[in-house]
């Protein structure tokens, strides 16, 4: 498998390093502090293309593989993971499940402000009691003929507040179990739509969390992606994606983490030399370095697999779940290696090593990776 990058990835990789730096670097500690969504920033990410990577140029995206979207994300998470999970769940959750399974119709009329940042996109399939174990979703979709009537919470939506599209995932036919289910595309301005709490939270603080609640919402049948009864295939599908997303998120925030502890080793002395000359500290930075490096190869090898054509459900719940290790271990490690000064906001590792945790919890936690690669190896 070959890595060696195109002069087009090169040139995604450096213009989103080039505005990670310049642009997101300056105000991500006042955004983690006062949970302020980073609107302007979002909006300039969609100037830049950021916000429709993979999606074709006819309805508005740059057109581009996963492998620039994974370079992409990666960069912007080494400065503000808050910026890059927007990102994410536009690109990989809301885009991909309409271009990929929505009728024309549905792409030409969503896809355009989505993928130019006009829009934001959420995806909607946590609930209080339906997380892990999806097919117990309790939103309920019943077919009333020409549309649909929702009525349910979700919950730990990401992008819950700041988008105008969501896939709202449901149960249509109890009886039929995840046949039963349905993928509905709903709108903020919906009669019977209301964004409810925004949550508190550790990390990705920058992103805003809620909770919706829909009453009697009525969905015209044409917002419904793919056949009756879809809607679990799709949310499982898409979310193999997503998955690669979240995986090249914790790349990045391990991989900027260790940006910041190696430089901060050159600096600071103790003992009458700088630290990354104790050993201590060079062999934390050498296991740091190897495992950043095999993450990295797990989410490029999961980007490339999907580039062609083949199945990546499997490499992209690996990469997400080593990904996310390394990032967790990786941040505590960066904030050991800055001693006090880790413990500080100004210092940014601290932020990245909260921030890092949430990769081993959204779409899906480390143990249903787990599930999905042990369920793959026993069945072969
Ligand atoms: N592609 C296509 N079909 C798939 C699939 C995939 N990747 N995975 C499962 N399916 C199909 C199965 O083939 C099966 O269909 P058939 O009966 O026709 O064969 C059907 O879906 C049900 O599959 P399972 O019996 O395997 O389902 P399960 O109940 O045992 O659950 C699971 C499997 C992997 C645990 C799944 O429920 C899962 O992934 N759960 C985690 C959900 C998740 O990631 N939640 C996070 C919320 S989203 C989020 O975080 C968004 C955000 O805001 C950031």
């Amino acid at each position: 498998m070959n890595f060696e990058l195109t002069e087009e990835q090169i040139a995604v990789r450096d213009a989103a390093r080039d505005f990670a730096r310049n642009i997101l670097k300056s105000g991500v500690i006042e955004r983690d502090r006062e949970q302020k969504f980073p609107t302007e920033e979002i909006k300039q990410l969609g100037e830049l293309g950021f916000m429709g990577v993979m999606v074709n140029p006819k309805y508005g995206g740059s057109g581009m593989d996963t492998l620039s979207y994974v370079l992409a994300i990666e960069e912007i998470s080494k400065i503000d993971a808050s910026a890059s999970v927007v990102m994410s769940v536009n690109n990989s959750l809301v885009c991909y499940g309409i271009e990929k399974y929505g009728t024309e119709e549905q792409k030409e009329k969503f896809l355009p402000p989505l993928a130019s940042g006009q829009k934001i996109g959420a995806f909607c399939l946590s609930e209080p009691e339906a997380g892990s174990d999806a097919t117990s979703q309790r939103t309920t979709a019943i077919d009333m003929g020409d549309h649909y009537l929702v009525n349910g919470t979700k919950n730990w939506i990401t992008n819950g507040g700041s988008a105008s599209t969501y896939i709202v995932i449901a149960q249509t036919d109890v009886e039929k179990g995840h046949k039963g289910i349905n993928a509905l595309i709903l709108e903020q301005d919906m009669p019977g739509f209301i964004v409810g709490a925004k949550e508190d939270k550790l990390g990705i603080r920058g992103s805003d969390t809620h909770t919706l609640m829909f009453q009697d919402v009525k969905v015209p049948k044409k917002n419904r992606i793919g056949e009756d009864g879809f809607g679990f295939k799709l949310a499982m599908k898409t979310l193999a994606g997503g998955r690669i997303g979240i995986a090249a998120q914790a790349l990045g925030i391990a991989a900027g983490a260790f940006d910041l502890a190696l430089a901060y080793s050159k600096e600071r002395k103790t003992f009458g030399k700088e630290i990354y000359k104790h050993q201590a500290i060079g062999f934390k930075l050498a296991d740091m370095a190897t495992q950043i490096e095999c993450a990295r190869l797990l989410v490029y090898k999961a980007a490339t697999i999907k580039d062609a054509g083949e199945n990546y459900d499997i490499a992209s719940s690996m990469a997400k779940l080593y990904a996310s290790e390394v990032a967790m271990q990786q941040t505590i490690e960066a904030v050991q290696i800055h001693g006090g000064y880790g413990f500080v906001k100004e210092y940014h590792v601290e932020r990245l090593m909260r921030d890092a945790k949430i990769t081993q919890i959204y779409e899906g936690t480390s143990e249903i990776q787990k599930i999905v690669i042990s369920r793959s190896i026993l069945k072969n």
